[in-house]
């Protein structure tokens, strides 16, 4: 889809990281923008830095009401909506039996079911106007599984599966309207650093100070975990800055390419997984 000035973008979690960066390149475009974010006050910051063509909407969007208000409330403001970037997500990894149901069923509600709200809540109008754009992040981990990331890497296979989805259906429906999954691999951002920086402190310390599971290894599980863990941490020196993810973005929007990663470089994992895949299939029967 051509973006131009004048156009309405919806972007969810915009007030910090690849949200804020895409909130701020589509302002670039003299494209007005409504910052969602669970943040109220960091989102209100965000908009007004950003200038009056953006509107900063308080939302969790694991909350179908709340992101169909947010869908009134840009239509009642802006009187249009055009792009809708479902971005909010959040972490949650360790073994898949000892994380808790609360922390799957939460994590669950934001990465997937935050993107379901978002299409449901947008499509329609998109549909309706005959033009628009619904761009989905998920993750490299998306295409990809390992292990201790289960969670986080299971809920952003979902995205590209909703994505692939709503590409079918809008095939049917409304084909003018585009779908994109975005697949980043490290971007320089809060989530990032979280990961990576708590996984270089844990590398750092010695035994006793590790806690919850990670305190129950013994010395071989440590062993047979550790390279893992660095090579996670070593993740924050390959880190894109998110302006230049935000670019990469929306230039796949402009493409309407229904795939996008900041890393291609890294896209060996997913030929390999794929590869494994169909070899073990052709040689089921
Ligand atoms: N940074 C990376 O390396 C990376 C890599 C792959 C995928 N991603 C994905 O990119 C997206 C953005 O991540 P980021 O790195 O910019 O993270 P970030 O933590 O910097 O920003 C995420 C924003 O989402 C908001 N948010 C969290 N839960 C929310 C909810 N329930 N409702 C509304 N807003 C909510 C947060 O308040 C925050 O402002 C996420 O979906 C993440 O999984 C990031």
């Amino acid at each position: 889809m051509k973006l131009e000035a004048g156009q309405v973008a919806v972007v969810t979690g915009a007030a910090n990281g690849i949200g804020r960066a895409v909130a701020q390149a589509l302002c670039d475009r003299e494209i007005r923008v409504v910052l969602a974010d669970i943040d109220g006050d960091a989102v209100a910051a965000a908009a007004d830095e950003l200038g009056p063509d953006t509107l900063a909407a308080p939302t969790d969007v694991a909350d179908p009401h709340q992101v169909q208000r947010l869908a009134d409330t840009t239509l009642e403001r802006f009187g249009r909506v055009d792009l809708v970037f479902n971005n909010a997500g959040m972490g949650v990894g360790g073994p898949i039996w000892l994380v808790e149901p609360e922390d799957w069923h939460r994590l669950w509600s934001v990465n997937v079911q935050g993107v379901v709200n978002g299409m449901r809540a947008f499509v329609p109008h998109l549909i309706a106007a005959g033009r628009g754009h619904v761009v989905n992040t998920s993750s490299l981990a998306g295409v990809t599984a390992g292990p201790f990331n289960a969670p986080y890497s299971a809920s952003k296979h979902a995205v590209v599966a909703l994505t692939e989805a709503l590409r079918g259906e809008l095939d049917v429906f409304a084909p003018e309207i585009g779908a994109t999954v975005v697949c980043p691999g490290p971007v320089d951002t809060r989530l990032l650093r979280g990961a990576t920086e708590g996984i270089g402190t844990l590398l750092g310390a010695p035994a006793e100070a590790r806690q919850g599971w990670l305190g129950t290894l013994t010395p071989d599980q440590w062993e047979r975990l550790a390279p893992g863990l660095s090579l996670v941490a070593q993740m924050a020196d390959e880190a894109m800055p998110t302006a230049r993810a935000a670019e990469i973005i929306l230039s796949a929007v402009e493409a309407d390419r229904l795939y996008v990663t900041t890393h291609p470089s890294w896209t060996t994992a997913v030929s390999d997984r794929v590869a494994r895949i169909v070899a073990d299939m052709e040689a089921s029967v």
